[in-house]
């Protein structure tokens, strides 16, 4: 489906697919869609959206998660923004046919083997932290997370009756090509930032971290005017809230990242701010971190500034339209500024807004901020 929100020959054509999926998804789908086109507007630039299924709203239409068309209409379009996928009434369904595997799936297809997670501690939320806030305030780190490899991919796995009991398994591999491509990824992002990266593993234990190391190490020869520093994966977890400050660019394989990014979430005062760009290949995939959260689902109390985020990371990463990025990321910070919190962001449960106003003012924000320059490059 073609919507032409502007009259005016539009600067640029945006062709998005558009999965809000399961759960709390298309709530922060619907929010992310009205900031998404209150920017189109005010840059001038057209949509060409197509909605599609995923996930188990898919499995419930079409009997399987990832639908051909779903998956056909993504790699026709320039970028993909997501909701969520999961759904508990698939808990017992094998992995391959349960929600996730369309959302692994559909990783995979489009070649996004990085996985970019910016956590930014706004100075109207600081309190909203779990962290005192001289602890929390000046946070701004990105998480550079690999995407296509270790033991999400790994094979062989599997589960059997086994010989006494009942046995399953999984393979955490990589090969130096794939820890490459995405420390190159995590380098260039550092140049743009402050110029750090802490690479981690687990290398006094694994074999696969041996090699990240190793292969990060010779990475970071070609990047001589970056900070490296090395650190054991549960060492950067307590760091991570002891001093979240002191981190640039984190970068590290599959399930660690899927950890810490969820960690850094709550640093920063909850996870529904996270925002995510999966990239490195030809199209890319913007979705919030939180996940599908079906206990709050259909409440209007999601917040829905993962999802708006992840349309400003979609305007850098895949347009590389920075001034529209900066301008959602400038409307979110002043409708924060403003006292607007959904209820994961309030202390006493009194004054919160819902999904909707939230996305509402951001909405209004975006309009009202004229655009600028000088992006901030996450
Ligand atoms: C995430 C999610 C996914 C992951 C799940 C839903 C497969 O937790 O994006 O962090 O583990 O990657
Ligand atoms: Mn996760």
């Amino acid at each position: 489906m073609a919507i032409v929100i502007s009259n005016e020959i539009s600067a640029v054509l945006l062709k998005i697919a558009v999965l809000p999926g399961d759960g709390v998804g298309p709530e922060v789908t619907a929010e992310a869609m009205r900031v998404l086109e209150a920017a189109a507007l005010a840059f001038g630039h057209g949509l060409d959206l197509s909605f599609k299924e995923i996930g188990g709203s898919a499995i419930k239409r079409f009997g399987v998660p990832l639908p051909d068309e779903t998956l056909e209409a993504c790699l026709a379009s320039s970028a993909v923004l997501m909701g969520a996928v999961g759904d508990p009434a698939f808990d017992a369904f094998p992995l391959e046919a349960r929600p996730e595997s369309a959302l692994l799936g559909l990783r995979r297809e489009l070649g996004a083997f990085a996985n970019l997670r910016p956590a930014v501690a706004f100075q109207s939320l600081l309190g909203s932290s779990p962290l005192r806030r001289s602890i929390v305030e000046g946070t701004d780190v990105l998480i550079v997370r690999e995407l296509l490899g270790g033991l999400y991919f790994g094979e062989p796995r599997g589960a059997s009756s086994g010989e006494c009991s009942p046995e399953a398994f999984n393979t955490m591999r990589y090969n130096a090509g794939e820890i490459e491509r995405v420390a190159v990824m995590a380098f260039e992002l550092a140049r743009a930032r402050r110029s750090k990266v802490t690479s981690v593993d687990k290398a006094n234990v694994l074999e696969c971290s041996r090699l990240w190391r190793q292969t990060v190490s010779r990475i970071a020869e070609d990047y001589p005017d970056v900070e490296i520093e090395h650190q054991y994966v549960d060492s950067c977890a307590m760091a991570l809230v002891s001093r979240p400050s002191s981190f640039d660019v984190i970068l590290t394989e599959n399930m660690f990242g899927d950890i810490l990014s969820d960690e850094a979430g709550a640093v920063v005062g909850s996870l529904g701010l996270l925002a995510s760009a999966s990239i490195g290949g030809a199209v890319g995939l913007f979705e919030p971190v939180h996940g599908s959260a079906p206990d709050i689902a259909g409440r209007g109390i999601a917040n829905p500034l993962g999802a708006i985020l992840s349309v400003a990371m979609m305007f850098r990463h895949s347009f590389h339209l920075d001034n529209e990025a900066a301008s959602i990321e400038r409307a979110v910070e002043k409708t924060l500024a403003e006292g607007f919190r959904t209820r994961d962001l309030v202390e006493d449960q009194s004054d919160w807004r819902t999904t909707f106003e939230m996305g509402t003012r951001v909405a209004e924000c975006v309009r009202e901020i004229k655009p600028q320059k000088g992006a901030r490059a996450t």
